[in-house]
């Protein structure tokens, strides 16, 4: 039906008052071939939370990729392109999920972050004075691509050189996970580039744990943290500290990509708001945490039912998956007044942007941070700065908000 394929179609079509007036709980047989949806905040909020569900589903993906006759016992390939996403933090359940989610916390604790600030500085620095002198520029291409992809490669000791390659492998993946129906040519693509992803990882991280057995060093990045415990014995799985830094790169990529877009495109097409801004730059994160509401660039998270239960008066059979709308629930009517309006002085507590419980993302305060710095800098250097075209180019996707190109103007 029309809510269907509006959803598929996802982007600037993606129908959440619609969703919001059917009821809290609805049958999708568009995606992943049948999933309950969830839209309201409460509900989201409380499915991710609730220990019935789990988050692996990656398992489903292999099971998918043998019926399309893509495992090649003779190569491996399947299992361990498998192994690789279904060991990462964000898709492990406890108790693997307790053992993890410390480990790689002490990479993202706030002394750690405000170590990184003078690095993204000068990142931010690099890329504005390699901008062209005159005319109009794509803030994604120049800004919001480059600037997280450099952070999160940094993070995790990519040469500056090899970021590009990195980055292609993270989009890759990215358009897996975006994925509602996968289909055999898009998991052996898929398939093909996280085990190359993988391939750029190895050595850098053989590397390093051989510079490990030199004389003790304290852990100075999450690398070498992770290093560490896999030598206590923490990471006894196969691949599971190669698992995480592939995740963390894409995790770390594309999502600040499109917030950092949204951001701008948002306060740029509010009249008045850039001078404010500039007046009143304490302002700023509240309005990054508006844009998160308004456009968050994660539009869903997706569960599956590990115990049956009742939800909404429907029964979850073990096994199905549930949807869970994250930027519909950020629009509730119930949980926000007039929800599809930007308001830069609105109070949004509690919104879903990142999640909530267990999962809640790792990244968030580093992603804050990241778009804080970009906003004020481009408000100190550019009062006239504004957009050089009215359409916004929202992509077409239903997991992801966030723009194509942006098209700017310095004077
Ligand atoms: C988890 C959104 C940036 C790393 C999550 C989740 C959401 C999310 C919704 C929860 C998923 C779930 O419960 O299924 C976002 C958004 C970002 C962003 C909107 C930027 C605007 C980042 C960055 C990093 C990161 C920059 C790392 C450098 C992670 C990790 C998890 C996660 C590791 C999994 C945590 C766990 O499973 O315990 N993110 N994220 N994210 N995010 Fe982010």
């Amino acid at each position: 039906d029309e809510l269907a394929s509006a959803l598929a179609r996802g982007g600037p079509a993606m129908p959440m008052a619609a969703l919001h007036r059917s009821g809290p709980l609805h049958w999708w047989d568009q995606a992943f071939g049948g999933c309950w949806l969830l839209s309201r905040h409460a509900e989201v909020e409380a499915a991710l939370r609730d220990p019935r569900l789990s988050v692996a589903r990656v398992a489903g993906w292999g099971e998918l990729a043998r019926q399309a006759g893509l495992a090649q016992p003779s190569a491996d390939a399947s299992p361990r392109f498998q192994r690789l996403l279904a060991r990462a933090l964000l898709f492990v359940d406890d108790p693997d999920h307790q053992r993890l989610r410390p480990l790689m916390q002490a990479g993202f604790h706030p002394a750690a972050l405000q170590a990184l600030r003078p690095a993204i500085e000068a990142r931010l620095d690099r890329l504005l004075s390699a901008l062209p002198a005159k005319g109009p520029f794509d803030a994604i291409a120049a800004l919001a691509r480059p600037l997280p992809a450099g952070v999160i490669g940094s993070m995790l000791g990519v040469p500056e050189a090899e970021l590009a390659r990195f980055a292609a492998g993270a989009g890759d993946l990215a358009d897996l996970l975006a994925t509602l129906d996968p289909q055999p040519a898009l998991l052996r693509r898929a398939q093909r580039r996280l085990l190359i992803l993988a391939g750029l990882f190895e050595p850098l991280i053989a590397a390093r744990r051989a510079a490990q057995h030199a004389p003790a060093q304290p852990p100075h990045d999450l690398i070498d943290r992770l290093l560490a415990a896999e030598a206590a014995g923490l990471l006894p799985h196969a691949d599971e500290l190669l698992a995480q830094a592939v995740m963390l790169l894409f995790a770390g990529h594309e999502t600040t990509r499109h917030l950092l877009g949204s951001l701008l495109q948002t306060v740029l097409a509010t009249p008045g708001l850039w001078a404010r801004l500039r007046a009143e730059p304490e302002a700023v994160p509240r309005v990054v945490r508006e844009v998160l509401r308004l456009h968050s660039p994660v539009q869903y998270t997706v569960r599956r039912v590990a115990q049956g239960h009742e939800r909404a008066g429907q029964w979850m059979a073990r096994g199905q998956l549930l949807v869970l709308m994250i930027g519909a629930a950020n629009r509730d009517p119930d949980r926000h007044a007039d929800p599809d309006r930007f308001d830069p002085d609105r109070a949004a507590p509690g919104a879903l942007a990142f999640g909530s419980g267990p999962h809640v993302c790792l990244g968030a305060a580093l992603t804050l941070l990241e778009a804080e710095l970009l906003l004020r800098e481009l408000l100190r250097r550019w009062p006239r700065l504004a957009l050089a075209e009215a359409q916004a180019d929202w992509l077409p996707s239903p997991l992801y908000r966030g723009l194509g190109r942006l098209l700017l103007n310095r004077d």
